[in-house]
């Protein structure tokens, strides 16, 4: 494959960048099939529970699905415990960034804070704060993020639901991240897009 010019960045030029821009494009469309890859993973992270941390996101994605949620909803929940494997400490942040750019803001937050919305069902089991998702008690997507953790998150560990499975996903997949949000200023600067 051909390679650019430059051993520095400094030192590239408009055609060097011309072409990573190029290869970049066809690596952005490729995105939906790295996504699957790696839920497909998600088959051999956390243990312990009665299913597997792929099943329970299947498990999420589907009554999401099944109760007529939005394709940015359902692809929340299929993802919203993709960072499970590489952010072990946080799991929340890392999937809402994958998500950002393709979804609303409100999405955004509320995969962003799950993991703290989440707590309510079992800190108080293990000597934390169930209430600590008090805090955004004003927020205006605290009801949002209370009524996923209930519905699409803390009852998703039923070995007898019937999922669909991961390919049932594909297209929806296809669909949210086919092109991205316009990012404002703001996630420009945060993330270094252009
Ligand atoms: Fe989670
Ligand atoms: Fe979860």
């Amino acid at each position: 494959m051909k390679k650019v010019s430059f051993t520095k960045m400094q030192d590239g030029t408009a055609e060097d960048y011309a072409y990573l821009d190029q290869l970049e494009d066809q690596y952005k469309l490729d995105l939906p099939q790295r996504l699957l890859t790696a839920l497909a993973a998600l088959e051999e992270t956390l243990s312990g529970y009665k299913i597997s941390r792929l099943e329970h996101v299947l498990q999420a994605a589907t009554r999401a699905h099944r109760a007529g949620e939005s394709d940015e909803w359902v692809a929340a929940a299929l993802l919203h415990d993709i960072g499970d494997e590489l952010a072990t400490y946080s799991h929340s942040e890392m999937a809402a960034a994958v998500l950002r750019p393709f979804v609303s803001d409100e999405v955004y937050w509320v995969i962003k804070h799950h993991g703290l919305f989440q707590m309510y069902y079992y800190a108080h089991h293990c000597g934390g704060d169930r209430n600590a998702r008090d805090q955004f008690k004003d927020h205006r997507y605290y009801d949002s993020a209370v009524k996923f953790c209930h519905e699409y998150d803390q009852n998703c560990f039923d070995p007898e639901y019937d999922s669909e499975p991961l390919a049932f996903f594909k297209p929806l997949l296809q669909r949210v991240f086919a092109v991205p949000k316009a990012l404002d200023a703001e996630q420009r600067a945060r993330y270094g897009e252009n």
